[in-house]
């Protein structure tokens, strides 16, 4: 939560594409979540310098990961989030290179038994035909791996092969604004948007 009390939602998204089907559902959720007060924070993993883990694993004896690149920022404000959102593109039947390399880097945390306080997890997958199940189980086990006790995980899988092609779905932008709202309510605010807000 900030500093106001308000509730903040992170959501990591793993298409290169910045106007990709991904990021169209996850803007979707944002706005949504936006209208019920919440404060968003979008992390587009293409546009950040994240290399992919070592594994010497030997985190827990250091005071900062060995990797000077932006994944700490990146971790950050995850780890600080109330509510998490990921997101990724469908590439070979599962995660994008981008998620599974910044899933990798959760290690850091992992290895010192630090945990997401996060209170509602949604997890989006989009693919052209194939992989929703395969993607949204990968994403899965990181929040397992990643969090104690139960948290409620949301899903939504979304078929959108080209270009433009989430843009023209209308029922698989209202999934993404009842995923939003599931996770709203997961959060404890109330099931509808406030009127009049954003
Ligand atoms: C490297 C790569 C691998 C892909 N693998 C699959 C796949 O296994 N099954 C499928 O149906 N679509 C596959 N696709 C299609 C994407 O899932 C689809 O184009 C999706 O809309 C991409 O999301 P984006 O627009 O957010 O990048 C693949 C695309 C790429 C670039």
């Amino acid at each position: 939560m900030s500093a106001g009390g308000v509730l903040r939602a992170v959501a990591v998204v793993g298409s290169p594409r910045l106007n990709g089907n991904t990021v169209r559902v996850v803007d979707e959720v944002l706005a949504e979540l936006g209208r019920r007060a919440v404060e968003c924070d979008k992390i587009m993993l293409g546009e950040q310098r994240i290399a992919p883990c070592r594994g010497h694993v030997t985190c827990k004896g250091l005071d900062a990961c060995l990797l000077d690149d932006d994944a700490a920022a990146v971790l950050d404000r995850v780890y600080r989030a109330d509510c998490l959102i990921l997101a990724s593109p469908v590439y070979y039947e599962d995660v994008s290179a981008q998620m599974k390399t910044f899933i990798d880097r959760n290690a850091y945390y992992f290895y010192r038994d630090a945990w997401l306080r996060a209170r509602a997890v949604g997890l989006i997958a989009v693919t052209k035909v194939t992989g929703i199940e395969e993607t949204l189980a990968t994403m899965r086990r990181y929040v397992t791996l990643s969090t104690t006790g139960e948290v409620p995980v949301f899903t939504l899988g979304g078929y959108a092969g080209d270009p433009g092609d989430a843009a023209a779905q209308p029922e698989l932008l209202a999934a993404a604004r009842g995923l939003a709202a599931d996770l709203a309510g997961a959060l404890g605010l109330s099931a509808a948007a406030i009127p009049g807000s954003q």
